[in-house]
């Protein structure tokens, strides 16, 4: 069995990469070979199998041909630009994100081979005027470009299933924290820093009021999710081949807590409050009474507690901060 990680240098990339290395099989067959492909090199690993990081840019058609060849067996479409980035640069949004996933799915197209493809949507392609709570059968109605170019694979990645010229599963992901590395461009990047950096001893901004209530995953459990998903026979999956990763709504009070009863008071006293109009105008506009049904009944989790979620940080990412 061979993988392909598309976006391997990403948070989300990284850990699957790392995850699948350490389990050694994927749908009842052992990984002979994986593959990390980016536009910037991923990080190396230890692999009880054949490593290779590769050069890759989604967007450009040859270049997705040089790592699609016809013994891949499973995709992971991580490659993306987040929702800030497509927000402002609307070309890199439909280059990278639009085009680059046509491009991988005509590319499983031209080979014949019907590879597993497992695509990573978010939350966005929900919002504007459809009513709580948000199910996998509320019609998508995304208020971003992020959101429409993630709309626009999951239609595609739905109509290259039913055609059979891939075994597509799409998940759309609730926003991932504690999220380890440096803040990216993406609004919702506090909601990670008012819990990362206070964790290292770092002062933090939090731009919203302590009742914001938003819908969480740790990196942890998508990670697992997306094996969990990679693994699901095709006939369970349905025909729609997309729906709601399993996450939980929280507050900041109820997060800051949480990072007080696993580390003691000291961080939370780290966090500044300030207000940023721009960003508080965003993110309350996002929703966050999702209720996902197809994906736990197929399996998927979300985080017991918000706790667990630090412990996760704590565990698998503090070491390397
Ligand atoms: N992290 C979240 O909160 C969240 C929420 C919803 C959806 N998602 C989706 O999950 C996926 C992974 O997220 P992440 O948090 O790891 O993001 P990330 O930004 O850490 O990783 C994305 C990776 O894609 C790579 N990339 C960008 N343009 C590329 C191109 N043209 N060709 C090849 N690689 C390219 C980047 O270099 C980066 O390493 C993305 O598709 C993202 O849209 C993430």
């Amino acid at each position: 069995m061979k993988v392909l990680i598309l976006g391997a240098a990403g948070v989300i990339g990284q850990k699957l990469g790392q995850t699948l290395a350490q389990r050694g099989h994927l749908r009842g067959e052992t990984i002979d070979a994986m593959v990390l492909a980016d536009v910037v090199a991923a990080k190396p690993f230890d692999a009880p199998f054949p490593l290779e990081s590769v050069a890759c840019d989604i967007s450009n058609p040859a270049s997705v041909a040089q790592v699609i060849g016809a013994d891949v067996d499973v995709i992971y479409l991580l490659a993306a630009v987040v929702s800030s980035h497509a927000e402002e640069v609307l070309d890199d949004g439909l280059n990278i994100n639009m085009m680059g996933t046509f491009h991988v799915l005509q590319r499983c197209r031209e080979l014949e081979t019907a590879p597993v493809v497992v695509f990573s949507s978010s939350n966005a392609v929900y919002g504007g005027e459809v009513p709580d709570p948000i199910i996998d059968e509320t019609f998508l109605n995304p208020q971003t470009s992020y959101g429409t170019q993630k709309a626009i694979g999951e239609l595609l990645l739905n109509d290259f299933s039913r055609r059979g010229l891939i075994d597509g599963r799409g998940f759309r992901l609730p926003t991932i924290s504690v999220r380890p590395g440096k803040p990216n461009r993406a609004a919702s990047g506090f909601m990670s820093s008012i819990l990362r950096e206070p964790l290292n001893g770092q002062e933090a901004i939090c731009p919203v009021s302590e009742e914001f209530s938003h819908y969480y995953l740790s990196p942890r459990k998508c990670v697992e999710n997306l094996i969990k998903g990679t693994e699901i026979p095709a006939e369970d999956l349905g025909e729609n081949r997309c729906m709601i990763m399993p996450g939980k709504q929280w507050t900041i009070r109820q997060v800051i807590d949480a990072m007080t009863a696993v580390v003691g008071p000291e961080p939370a006293k780290l966090i500044k409050w300030e207000s940023q109009p721009e960003i508080e105008r965003i993110v309350t506009g996002w929703r966050f009474d999702f209720q996902p049904q197809k994906s736990l009944k197929l399996g998927l989790e979300a985080d017991n507690s918000f706790e667990d979620n630090i412990r996760y940080y704590i565990e698998d990412d503090q070491p390397f901060a």
